[in-house]
């Protein structure tokens, strides 16, 4: 794992940004697994930044997203649809045919899912970002999954839905199940970028870093995978070992 600690949440944008940037610029038509949460707001803006003064182009990328709430159809403000269009997909020149994310109101979860597992299959991620939750988990998996699950229908944990109520109007507005892609899924990816950022991740940072690789923090598992790079702001690495 390489660590990187900068001073703050724009610095750790601006050098994610930079990263996804080079893998666009090194090939075009790269595929890229894109994560949803607070955290990778400032990359996203960064990289709509650069693709309107046409420092970078998204025509021939593909975009596969991490996750999304089970019952919000994309046009809810709150599904990771919205999200994904509203901070991004609106403002680059990325073919909306070539982006993916799982629908949270399909009729048949477990058929979307396995749809989801398929489309994987065929469409291997040059680089994944990802955020991490304060409990360890990585996309929507939470604590206990185990490492070799795949998409599936997941149920959130109790803090997870604390952490995301406040951007709902109440924490009772916060869906309870969310379909997630699967920590090998996730470890498939051919590069790791994850990003933490403020003194509620410290721990979570921790147990991933320097913790026993352990289904119980999920995000463990990318002690395991052979080219992470993780970037986390002074806050975020305030309880790692110098
Ligand atoms: C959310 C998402 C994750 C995200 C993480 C951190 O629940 N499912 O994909 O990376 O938790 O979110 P945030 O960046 O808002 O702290």
């Amino acid at each position: 794992m390489k660590i990187i600690t900068v001073d703050n949440y724009e610095e750790m944008s601006a050098l994610a940004a930079k990263i996804i940037a080079e893998t666009v610029g090194s090939n075009p038509f790269a595929t890229l697994g894109l994560a949803t949460g607070s955290t990778v707001l400032g990359v996203y803006a960064r990289l709509c930044k650069m693709c309107a003064d046409g420092e970078i182009s998204f025509a021939n990328v593909k975009a596969v997203n991490l996750d999304e709430y089970v019952g919000l159809d994309p046009d809810h403000p709150q599904s990771y649809a919205y999200y994904m269009k509203r901070n991004l997909f609106d403002h680059i020149d990325i073919d909306l045919c070539n982006t993916f994310i799982p629908c949270g109101t399909a009729l048949d979860l477990h058929d979307e899912c396995d749809g989801y597992n398929n489309m994987l299959d065929l469409m291997p991620r040059d680089l994944q970002l990802l955020g991490l939750g304060s409990d360890g988990h990585i996309a929507f998996n939470e604590p206990n999954s185990p490492f070799d699950c795949r998409t599936r229908v997941v149920q959130l944990a109790e803090s997870t839905i604390r952490d995301n109520s406040r951007l709902f109007e109440s924490p009772s507005d916060v869906p309870t199940r969310a379909i997630s892609m699967g920590i090998a899924d996730v470890m498939s990816a051919q590069k790791l970028l994850l990003l933490a950022s403020g003194l509620n991740k410290a721990q979570a940072v921790k147990a991933m870093v320097e913790g026993a690789v352990t289904e119980a923090c999920p995000a463990s598992v990318l002690q395991r995978h052979d080219d992470v790079t993780v970037i986390v702001d002074k806050l975020a690495a305030s309880l790692l070992n110098k």
